[in-house]
């Protein structure tokens, strides 16, 4: 941990910056499986979709670049390397024969609500570890997840 005059205690910024480097890694992971989405989704909805899995993909690399910042200015270090985002991300395999657009939707779907879900419960812990600054930040991702996870399902 680095130096910092936060008001926050150690022991508080240290747990919140693992919190929001585990979550920072399925952001990053979220990111990637969205552009996986929009670079391979084929069919007669393709150019619906193809924008959709796009403005998916800039909402999840804007939620990475707020837990990592957040984690940096707790004092801590923001991993975004490949190799430990990859051993770190605790979202959902996503499919590399997905095709259609229907598969890319339920593959999708299936991240955003794991991903959500996880968020959901960060903004619990952030608030009893007494740092409603992280449990806030979580609570405006959650929402966001929240609708585009609206947005993927409508497709259905
Ligand atoms: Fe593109």
């Amino acid at each position: 941990m680095h130096t910092t005059k936060n008001s926050l205690p150690l022991k508080t910024r240290d747990s919140m910056v693992r919190l929001l480097n585990d979550r920072l890694a399925d952001a990053l992971d979220l990111y990637h499986q969205s552009k996986q989405a929009h670079w391979n989704v084929k069919g007669p909805q393709f150019q619906m979709l193809h924008g959709l899995f796009d403005d998916l993909a800039s909402h999840a690399l804007e939620h990475a670049d707020d837990l990592a910042e957040r984690a940096v200015a707790l004092g801590g270090v923001a991993e975004g390397r490949v190799a430990p985002v990859a051993a770190r991300t605790s979202m959902p395999a996503y499919p590399g024969d997905a095709a259609t657009g229907a598969a890319h939707l339920a593959a999708i779907a299936a991240g955003l609500a794991s991903f959500g879900a996880k968020v959901r419960d960060a903004i619990d812990v952030a608030a009893k570890d007494g740092d409603a600054g992280t449990s806030d930040l979580f609570t405006g991702i959650s929402r966001a997840v929240d609708k585009d996870l609206w947005m993927v399902e409508a497709h259905g």
